[in-house]
């Protein structure tokens, strides 16, 4: 069988192609060449697939080699800094500039989570959000929960080592409850800015008319979502890989009912914290405010990414 090939394959094939190409120009002639040809054969392995293994092994190569052509040529870059003002030894990857099976791998390491910066001011969000509220918010709740998830990953890291479970259902809760408030802080802080709002293009637009009927439908949906979170929570918009679909999920106290094979692309914080100063028991006012800041193009950016994860659909 040939994979419904024509439609909606182009547009991702079409913006990696351009990316590995844009990244390509800092190699080597040699390796340059080399990259575009593995990218074209992975290209007609997707376009001639057969058996759904191949189709998916072919995505699965061309996402790590857009990987690799985005990192290697932050390396090259970074080489090219750091010789302007001494003779460095080249990396065991820079070295090997062939290796585009073994694609970077930069992991956090255990307990070294750090508080992403924001990418504009405390005040920046008024007067939709306080300046005193996205402060505490921030610098204060969202470094604490880097903070406990570096103290629960080592705890466990030393629980393993010592080999001793005794408490491994509190670490283990605390590394759900904090992991899961650092993860959603960070894409809750991301999708927002100044000057935002309206409505979504592109896409996801589209999408969200596919699988809601219509932007005001999925945003009255959202909405009521978030209202109606029982106590402390989220309301997530999420691109779920196996349905192949836009989904609204509320996620209870963050770490309780959520659905752990979901990429969620957008999340409001309905925990009292991000509102509270301003919007006194008002949740309803924050939510209709809050959309005044989101910033669709960001949204945007993580369905784009989202949408290259491909799983085997069942
Ligand atoms: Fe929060």
């Amino acid at each position: 069988m040939q994979y419904d090939w024509l439609d909606w394959m182009k547009k991702p094939l079409n913006d990696m192609l351009q990316d590995c190409q844009q990244q390509a120009e800092f190699f080597p002639q040699e390796e340059q060449q080399e990259i575009l040809g593995r990218f074209r054969a992975l290209t007609r392995s997707i376009k001639y697939a057969i058996q759904p293994a191949t189709y998916y092994q072919a995505w699965e190569e061309l996402i790590a080699l857009q990987r690799y052509c985005r990192e290697r040529r932050e390396l090259l870059t970074l080489s090219i800094q750091d010789t302007e003002d001494s003779e460095v030894e080249p990396s065991a990857i820079e070295k090997d500039s062939t290796a585009i099976s073994v694609a970077p791998y930069r992991p956090v390491p255990i307990g070294q989570h750090k508080l992403p910066p924001l990418r504009y001011s405390y005040d920046a969000l008024e007067p939709y959000i306080d300046r005193e509220t996205m402060r505490i918010h921030h610098a204060e709740l969202h470094q604490k929960y880097v903070n406990d998830l570096n103290k629960a990953e080592k705890q466990l890291q030393n629980a393993r080592e010592k080999r001793n479970y005794d408490l491994v259902k509190h670490w283990e809760r605390e590394l759900a409850f904090n992991g899961a408030g650092h993860y959603l802080h960070t894409i809750f802080f991301d999708i927002m800015s100044p000057g935002a709002g309206g409505e979504p293009k592109g896409d996801l637009r589209d999408q969200i008319i596919r699988d809601f009927g219509s932007y005001r439908a999925f945003k009255e949906h959202f909405s009521q979502a978030a209202e109606k979170v029982e106590g402390g929570g989220w309301a997530l918009l999420i691109w779920s890989p196996r349905a192949q679909r836009l989904e609204i999920l509320q996620a209870e106290k963050h770490q309780n009912l959520s659905q752990q094979d979901q990429i969620p692309i957008l999340a409001l914080d309905v925990w009292e914290h991000a509102y509270y100063l301003k919007y006194p028991n008002k949740r309803k006012a924050y939510i209709e405010n809050w959309f005044k800041v989101v910033d669709w193009n960001r949204v945007n950016d993580r369905y784009d990414t989202a949408r290259r994860v491909l799983w085997q659909p069942y």
